[in-house]
Formats: structure tokens, C-alpha cells, sequence
């Protein structure tokens, strides 16, 4: 048996990225011997063993024959005569089809190396459409290697485009899809993820309530870029810029959501657009199953990031609202969120991205004197059920009217 370093360790070994998941190739050999081996079987639907002491994934050779609509839709063939080129033609992007033996022997049949010179991300065949998530593999791949200068090749993006329209994304597992939109967010350049699913036609399929706010016009005062999906790409690059955690991004891309719903006649103005976005949202976070975390806070900014921009001008009672609706009190670490998702929004416009945020540092004291109203007195007052819920809020709502008057 012959055993090759393949996929993303050889990629990034050559782009001199840090490499941390070996994938291997063991080619002329059969299940049997590997059990002999040692290695251990994972996985029911392919031939794939973990070494016994590196954990690894090693993967004997295969062909794949799509048979049927989805991920399940595979047939697949290993067997020794399986040979390095056969399992390399099936794979998705050319810079992912190469392989390495122990000698840092390059096997590189479909140009990976070119490719990788030239920056482009290339389909290795026809093949690749038989998995619709390379969709969002690529639009991924080209968020991370975009500081590197990486575009996707025209044929390629055509393909997509092709597989887009065919209804095969609709095929996808909300885990699946929600697995590659969660690592993209998390890249530096999350903003090109977006694009390159707009450019082929998946924005329109995936988050037809993302692609609909492009073309739509916001005031020109508040947003000099104006264009409602620019100011969303551009949320999503500082929220990248300030290494803000994968909730805060999933609520920048979906902050604006209600801005798609405007009839025409009222632009650029969007009223009410926080409270009409949270069925969208809300459709959204579903649609991919999104961690709680993630959903609670897209819902949360999406209702209140006005809020946050005002937040100097809320009467104390309206800043007691917000609070509690955040449950400022038993989640801190939600309502930071929320500040961070409410400053990435004000720097997300074109020109105004570095301009201070002093609504940050006043929500943060706003809850700090809203947190430091102490229920043990009210409680030796006698205070109890209902009431005592009341009397907390009327101490916040002094603390609050207090906070408001001293800064
Ligand atoms: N692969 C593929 N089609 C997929 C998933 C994976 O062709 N839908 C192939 C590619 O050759 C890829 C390899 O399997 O390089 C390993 O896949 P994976 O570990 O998911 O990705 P990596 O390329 O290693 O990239 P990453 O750094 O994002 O893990």
C-alpha cells in the first residue's frame, strides 16, 4: 500500500499557511488490511479508518458516481485498483486535488500548483457538481484566500451558477450549510463569502432575504454608500476587522433584514424596518438551524440596534426597556454583544469607519447602574412576588434617571 498526504495540508504546505488537519490517501489496499493495521473504521459511508495513534483520518482511494438528489446521493468504489489519479479527479477545487508522499513528492495531475500561482480556485472537473455544498466550499475557500489575492475562475463560477439554478442547494442538510457559513463568518474577509455566493445565484436560493437588500437605497446621510447589501457586507468586514465571535457576525449579516420589505415608495426611508425584519431573521435562523446563541442575538440587534444608536437620547424609561429585554442582568455577556453588533453597524458605512462610538461606553454604564440596585433591602421591606418585581424596576428606573443626569 501507498499512503499520500492529500486535500488542504498539501495546499497550505505550499502556500506556506500553518497546517493543522492531515488528511491521508492510502491507495492499493483493502479494508481488511488496514484493519490489520491497526486503524480504525469511522464512519459509515465511506472507507475511512483513524490511525491508531495520530488519529488521523486515512482514506482508502475511491471513485464516487453520483445516484441521487442531496449528500446521500452517492455511490462510491474502493478497491486497491483504485489509483491516486482516479480519487484526485473527484475532488472539488484543483489547489485541493494534489498529493504528497513521504518524500514531499508532488502528484499533481490537475494543475494545483499553476493554480495555486495563479490564485485562482478551479474546479478539478465536471464532477464537482455532484456535491452542491462545494458551492459554499468555494465561496469559503475565497474568503480566506482573498488577502492572498484568490478569485474564483470564471468556468468555475459558471458551474455554480449552473448548480444554483438547478435546485440542488435546496438538497442541502441545514447542518451542512450551516457548518460552512459558520466557518466563512469566522474568516477575515467573511464579506467575500457573501459575494461570491451573490456572483453565481446561491445568495438567491440560500438567504433570498440577504440578496434582496441589494438595490435597495438607504439616506444618503446616515449612509453615504447607500446601497442597503454594501452597508451589510461592509458590517460584516469591520465585525472581521474588530475579531468580533461568530454570534455578533450572524447578527450584522441579518441586523437589516426588514430593509428588503420596504415598498418602493417609501425610499430610502425604512420605517419600523427593526421590528418588520425579525420574521425574516427569524425564518433565517431556522432555515440553517443556527446555535441558540446565535439566533437570540440576530433577533435581539435586529429588533434594538436603533435603540443602540440613540441610546444617548432614550428616556430612562425606554433604557430600562432595553435592559430588560436583554436580561442584562443574569447575560452581560449578551448585551456586550449587542454593543459590539450596534458599533460594527454605525462603522460599517462608507467613510465613517473610524468614527468613535460613545453609545458603547454609555449602554455599558447604563447597565452597570441598572445592576447595582441591590434587592436585599427591598426584600427586608417586606417586599415580595409581583411587587417586589415592581419595586426592583422603579430602583433601576432611579438609578437609571441618576446615570443619565451625571454623565
Ligand atoms: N473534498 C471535496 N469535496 C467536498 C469536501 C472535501 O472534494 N465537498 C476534498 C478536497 O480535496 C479537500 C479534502 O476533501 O481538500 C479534505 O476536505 P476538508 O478537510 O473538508 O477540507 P480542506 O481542503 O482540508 O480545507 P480546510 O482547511 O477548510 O479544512
Amino acid at each position: 500500500m501507498r499512503i499520500y498526504k492529500v486535500g488542504g495540508a498539501v495546499r497550505d504546505r505550499l502556500l506556506g499557511i500553518p497546517v493543522t488537519d492531515i488528511d491521508w490517501v492510502v491507495v492499493g489496499a483493502t479494508t481488511e488490511e488496514m484493519l490489520a493495521k491497526g486503524f480504525r473504521p469511522v464512519g459509515a459511508d465511506f472507507p475511512v479508518f483513524l490511525h491508531p495513534k495520530s488519529g488521523e483520518e486515512y482514506a482508502l482511494a475511491r471513485t464516487e458516481r453520483k445516484s441521487g438528489r442531496g449528500y446521500g446521493g452517492f455511490t462510491f468504489h474502493a478497491s486497491p485498483e483504485v489509483t491516486l489519479e482516479e480519487d484526485l479527479i473527484r475532488r472539488d477545487l484543483t489547489i485541493n486535488a494534489m498529493a504528497e508522499d513521504d518524500q514531499q513528492n508532488l502528484t499533481d495531475p490537475y494543475h494545483g500548483q499553476r493554480d495555486l500561482e495563479a490564485r485562482l480556485l478551479r474546479h478539478v472537473s465536471p464532477a464537482f457538481a455532484e456535491d452542491p455544498l462545494r458551492v459554499l466550499r468555494v465561496a469559503r475557500f475565497a474568503a480566506r484566500y482573498a488577502a492572498l489575492g484568490f478569485t474564483v475562475a470564471p468556468e468555475t463560477l459558471e458551474l455554480m451558477r449552473q448548480l444554483s439554478e438547478s435546485g440542488e442547494l435546496e438538497a442541502l442538510t441545514p447542518e451542512r450549510s450551516w457548518k460552512e457559513i459558520s466557518r466563512a463568518l469566522m474568516e477575515d474577509q467573511p464579506q467575500v463569502f457573501i459575494e461570491v455566493l451573490r456572483a453565481c445565484g446561491a445568495l438567491k436560493v440560500l438567504m433570498p432575504e440577504v440578496d434582496a437588500l441589494f438595490g435597495v437605497p438607504q439616506p444618503p446621510a446616515h449612509h453615504p454608500e447607500i446601497d442597503t447589501g454594501a452597508h451589510t457586507l461592509s458590517v460584516l468586514q469591520q465585525a472581521a476587522l474588530y475579531k468580533q465571535p461568530l454570534t455578533v457576525r450572524w447578527a450584522c449579516l441579518l441586523h437589516d433584514l426588514g430593509k428588503g420589505l420596504t415598498p418602493e415608495e417609501e425610499w430610502p426611508r425604512h420605517i419600523a424596518h427593526e421590528f418588520k425584519g425579525l420574521k425574516l431573521i427569524k425564518a433565517v435562523n431556522e432555515r440553517f438551524k443556527a446555535p441558540r446563541d446565535c439566533q437570540e442575538l440576530a433577533m435581539l440587534v435586529g429588533e434594538y440596534h436603533t435603540h443602540g444608536h440613540r441610546a444617548l437620547e432614550l428616556k430612562p424609561s425606554t433604557l430600562l426597556e432595553l435592559l430588560q429585554s436583554f436580561d442584562v442582568y443574569r447575560r452581560p455577556q449578551r448585551f456586550e454583544e449587542f454593543i459590539a453588533a450596534c458599533e460594527m453597524d454605525a462603522r460599517g458605512r462608507e467613510g465613517l469607519e473610524e468614527r468613535s462610538y460613545p453609545q458603547a461606553d454609555y449602554l455599558r454604564g447604563a447597565a452597570t447602574a441598572a445592576r447595582t440596585v441591590a434587592v436585599q433591602p427591598l426584600l427586608e421591606k417586606g417586599f415580595k412576588g409581583p411587587e417586589l418585581g415592581e419595586a426592583i424596576k422603579r430602583e433601576r428606573l432611579k438609578a437609571l434617571k441618576a446615570y443619565k443626569e451625571q454623565v
